[in-house]
């Protein structure tokens, strides 16, 4: 790709861009959110089209006028957002872009068995010989999902595969797998483009890193010969500072949230905790540990499942809804932004105020005006970019769209506010602003609780941090603990999840 130029609505997102990759090369594509990484990606996969620029394969000028046409030209996306048919099942989803045909009655139709020998055969040479083909996609978990679409994009002979963050909602362990299969594709001479925020990925994984920053190159490296200072600052402008250190901290005051014998069957046993005014508590655990029901039970997101006594500010709660934690003062940002009711076809003002709308209302009207203003003033807190209140939530990049789900929370009634994955698919540098402005809300008093399976996170930004496995509380630790102290706190058991 050479002198790739695209705008949107007139403002410039990538501008003389170029990109090579070469058979059997991995080349990490770097830069942080909002860089324009997943468009330059898109344009290349056919995806959008570009403004200016050429981009060869084999040498050929291609200009892909949609997905299909690069598909068949052997060019491949793996996108951002898991996009699998959970109706359908494995074998189904895997051949999705060419299902295999016979002749029918008087039209071709899908040849079931053919389909299911070829997707069993591909999961195989994966080495994923427990995934059923059979199986509806939506019964299994995130990363069995993302192994189902890199089988997609292997079925239909990939010469080029694009992954931008294929490993963003996965485990560190389920993360080794897919960079098993990228050994495997390497060796078969595919070329591979890899989006990640996660340098350690990147270092360990990619042959080059190719840096973009506010829409240009901005380092090209033999990763090899390259250290993380360099990269980082060619990522971010400048030499990043320490991820973790800031000021503040070390004003806890009274109990916000008690949480006594909180139980959730199978998946949460008789949690213990507190949570005061003023401090940052972070639950370390790895994906199936209950941190992904931690955060939902006390906010009511689960409904009556949920056992035990529940105190905020002192008074019983009973957590029947999530309504119910909203009015007592919770706010809540769920690790899947989908599921978190962010709707991709409103503006980035609507989103932010669709929990609070009774707020905007003067009179009888809705104030349009004190939303845009509210808007305005999150979009400058968190330093979140886009155009404006009026962008489209579904345009902004991912890292951005998070910020916005934090913001929406960002109000004086919340009183105690849940994060799961803060910073999932955050960069680098946005990271530090979100770190930085969670201990800021704690410092005005918020109580904030982050259920994370980053654990360099939990010990980086709590003052007491909570390591959970398979539901119980299996150790808890005082400010400054290392990261390595809370993962030898927890041992990982995928057999857990039974109930
Ligand atoms: N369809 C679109 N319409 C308008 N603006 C868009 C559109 N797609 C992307 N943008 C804008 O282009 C810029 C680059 O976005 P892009 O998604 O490429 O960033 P990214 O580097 O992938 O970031 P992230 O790491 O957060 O995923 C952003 O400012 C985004 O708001
Ligand atoms: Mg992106």
């Amino acid at each position: 790709m050479r002198g790739i130029g695209k705008s949107f609505g007139g403002v410039a997102v990538l501008s003389d861009v170029e990109l090579a990759v070469a058979p059997g090369e991995v080349m990490a594509l770097l830069g942080s959110n909002g860089a324009g990484k997943s468009t330059l990606v898109k344009i290349l996969t056919g995806v959008y089209t570009r403004d200016a620029g050429t981009v060869k394969v084999d040498g050929e000028p291609v200009v892909f006028a949609d997905p299909r046409a690069a598909v068949a030209a052997g060019v491949r996306l793996l996108p951002q957002e898991i996009s699998v048919m959970g109706d359908m099942t494995v074998a189904e989803n895997i051949s999705l872009a060419d299902l295999p045909t016979r002749a029918g009655p008087g039209f071709p139709m899908v040849d079931d068995r053919a389909m299911n020998k070829q997707s069993r055969a591909l999961l195989d040479q994966l080495g994923f010989a427990s995934i059923d083909v059979n199986a509806l996609v939506k019964r299994l978990s995130v990363a069995e999902q993302r192994i189902v679409e890199i089988a997609r994009a292997l079925a239909g002979q990939a010469r080029v595969l694009v992954m931008d963050e294929p490993t963003a909602a996965l485990t560190e362990q389920e993360a080794k797998l897919i960079f098993r299969i990228i050994q495997s594709l390497k060796e078969q001479q595919v070329a591979v483009i890899y989006i990640s925020h996660y340098l350690n990925e990147v270092f360990e994984i990619s042959d080059r890193i190719a840096v973009l920053r506010d829409g240009r190159n901005a380092g090209l490296f033999t990763t090899a010969a390259a250290s993380r200072g360099e990269v980082l600052a060619a990522m971010l402008g400048r030499v990043a500072d320490d991820l973790y250190d800031f000021a503040g901290g070390g004003n806890a005051g009274e109990e916000v949230l008690t949480t006594s014998g909180l139980s959730v069957p199978g998946k949460l046993d008789t949690i213990d905790m507190a949570v005061r005014s003023g401090e940052i508590v972070g639950v370390f655990g790895l994906i199936g540990s209950g941190i992904e029901t931690l955060g939902r039970a006390v906010y009511g997101a689960l409904g009556p499942a949920t056992r035990g006594t529940i105190l905020m500010t002192g008074t019983a709660y009973r957590p029947e809804s999530a309504g119910r934690g909203k009015a007592r003062g919770i706010g809540f940002v769920a690790a899947d932004r989908k599921q978190e009711g962010i709707i991709g076809d409103l503006t980035v003002r609507e989103n932010m105020v669709a929990p609070f709308q009774d707020r905007y209302v003067q009179g009888l009207f809705v104030s349009r005006s004190a939303e845009t203003e509210q808007a305005k003033r999150w979009i400058d807190l968190l330093g979140i970019r886009t155009r404006g209140p009026e962008q489209t939530m579904r345009t902004l990049s991912g890292g951005n769209q998070q910020k916005v789900c934090v913001s929406r929370w960002l109000v004086d009634s919340v009183k105690l506010l849940i994060l799961e994955e803060p910073t999932r698919g955050v960069d680098v540098g946005a990271r530090r602003e979100i770190y930085m402005e969670l201990r800021a809300l704690a410092d005005r008093g918020l109580a904030v609780l982050v259920l994370s399976s980053d654990v360099e996170e939990v010990a980086g930004i709590s003052d007491r941090s909570l390591v959970l496995d398979r539901g119980r509380i299996v150790g808890r630790f005082d400010k400054g603990a290392l990261p390595a102290e809370l993962m030898a706190a927890t041992t990982n058991d995928p057999a857990f999840n039974a109930a």
